[in-house]
This record gives structure tokens, C-alpha cells and sequence, in this order.
């Protein structure tokens, strides 16, 4: 196991070191990156956006979108990478599971086999408070390809937030499996805040676990985690 563990208290600082990795990266020829959604990105993306970092020669792919919810929806993932990021910082090629696929199966089927011909070279990721890394929830085998997920309850109501009610929040999604996840060069995984605490120790102290979808990455040489706990 090989983890770059930086703990920042000071969030602006935290998220500026986030900034100059991905530059380290951009510098160092990185072409294809994994992108990620959630509230942990957003400071990350307010800062690139304010950078002159420049992507324009740079594909994307994201971990994850909802099924059944429209691109448009302001909550879909494709909605929130435009806003967030995209619009000021677009990349010559950006790619998210399509949630509107009529067959989801042979959507995460065709994502998987992008993401097979492309190497990731970097790969941002969130944790779940339950130890998740993209929708990859507890019990997932650590080989699982990029699969459709049922959303478990807990995940649900972390999600309601962004929603007008528990009732509107997708029970499906399209993640990018471990394995997938795996394939990627680096890894950055970002987690701030107590709710995180239980999630990063495990990956930190734990034993590897498919209880705890974050220990996979205890198999990964390159990893650097960034986070605002002492563990
Ligand atoms: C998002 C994703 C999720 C989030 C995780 C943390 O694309 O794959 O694994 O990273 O749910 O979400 P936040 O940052 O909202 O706590």
C-alpha cells in the first residue's frame, strides 16, 4: 500500500494543494482525467475555474450519473460537471455515463469499453460517508466493471439535499466499477469534514474489505489523499 497522506486543515489551502496536483499532473503529460461530482468537488472546481489551468487538449470521463434523470435535470451530473467546471473549463472530449440510455446494462457496457481503450491517467475521487467511491456501495466486488447500482437508503438521503424531497432522488445509477477506478494512473481522493472520519480511517487503518468500498484502493501504488482529519 502506498498512500500520499496530506492532512490540510485550512480548506482554502487544502483545495489550492488539490489545484497544483492536477497541474503537477497536466505538466507531467497527463491527458485523461476521472472526474467526480458531490459537494467535496465544488471548492476544487471554483478553483480551477479561477486558474489558468487549460484542458482543451485533455479528455474527461466522470464516474458516475443518475438513470432515469434527464440530462437537463439540474441535479444530473452532466448538468452539474457544465456548470461547475465544463462551461469555463471545457475539454477537447468529456464523457458521463448517458442516465438517459434506454438500456442502462449496454450504456455501462460501452463505458466500460471507453474506458478500457483510453488509461485514465488521473482519477479524482469523493467518499461516501458508508465508505462508497463512486456508486460503488457496500459489498460491490472490488472486479465489478462499471455496472448499473441500486442506490442504498443512507446514500439516498445524503443526496435528498440537492433535491426537493427523498421521493425525486434517482434509486439508480451508472458507476464506474472498482476495477475501473484501479486501471488509473493516480489517484487523488479528497474527504473533509467528521462525517468522513469513519470512511478515511478504514482505508487508512483498516483492513481491505468489500464491507468498505474505499479500502480497494489500499491495492493501488499511487495514491495521494487529501483531507482536513487527522488519522
Ligand atoms: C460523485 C461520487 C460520489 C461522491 C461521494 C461524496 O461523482 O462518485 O462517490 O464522491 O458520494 O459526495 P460528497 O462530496 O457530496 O460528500
Amino acid at each position: 500500500m502506498s498512500i500520499n497522506l496530506q492532512v490540510i486543515k485550512d480548506h482554502d489551502e487544502l483545495y489550492s494543494r488539490g489545484v497544483e496536483i492536477i497541474q503537477h499532473q497536466l505538466a507531467s503529460g497527463a491527458t485523461t482525467f476521472g472526474l467526480a461530482t458531490g459537494g467535496t468537488m465544488l471548492p476544487l472546481y471554483e478553483k480551477l475555474v479561477s486558474s489558468t489551468i487549460d484542458f482543451s487538449s485533455c479528455q474527461s470521463f466522470n464516474l458516475d450519473e443518475y438513470v432515469g434523470l434527464k440530462a437537463s435535470h439540474p441535479e444530473s451530473y452532466i448538468s452539474f460537471m457544465n456548470k461547475n467546471l465544463f462551461e469555463a473549463k471545457p475539454f477537447a472530449h468529456s464523457e458521463l455515463p448517458n442516465g438517459e440510455a434506454s438500456d442502462a446494462q449496454q450504456e455501462a457496457e460501452r463505458y466500460e469499453t471507453l474506458l478500457k481503450q483510453i488509461n485514465l491517467d488521473f482519477q479524482l475521487l469523493g467518499i461516501g460517508e458508508n465508505g462508497h467511491i463512486g456508486f460503488n456501495e457496500p459489498g460491490t466486488p472490488f472486479e465489478a466493471p462499471t455496472h448499473v447500482v441500486s442506490l442504498t437508503e443512507s446514500t439516498r438521503q445524503a443526496n435528498a439535499r440537492f433535491f426537493d424531497s427523498i421521493d425525486e432522488v434517482p434509486k439508480e445509477a451508472i458507476t464506474m466499477g472498482i476495477s475501473s477506478i484501479l486501471r488509473a494512473s493516480t489517484i487523488l481522493l479528497i474527504a473533509v469534514g467528521e462525517k468522513k472520519r469513519q470512511a478515511l480511517t478504514a482505508l487508512i487503518h483498516g483492513e481491505q474489505t468489500i464491507d468498505v468500498p474505499v479500502t480497494a484502493l489500499q491495492s493501488h501504488d499511487n495514491i495521494i489523499v487529501l483531507t482536513d482529519l487527522d488519522i
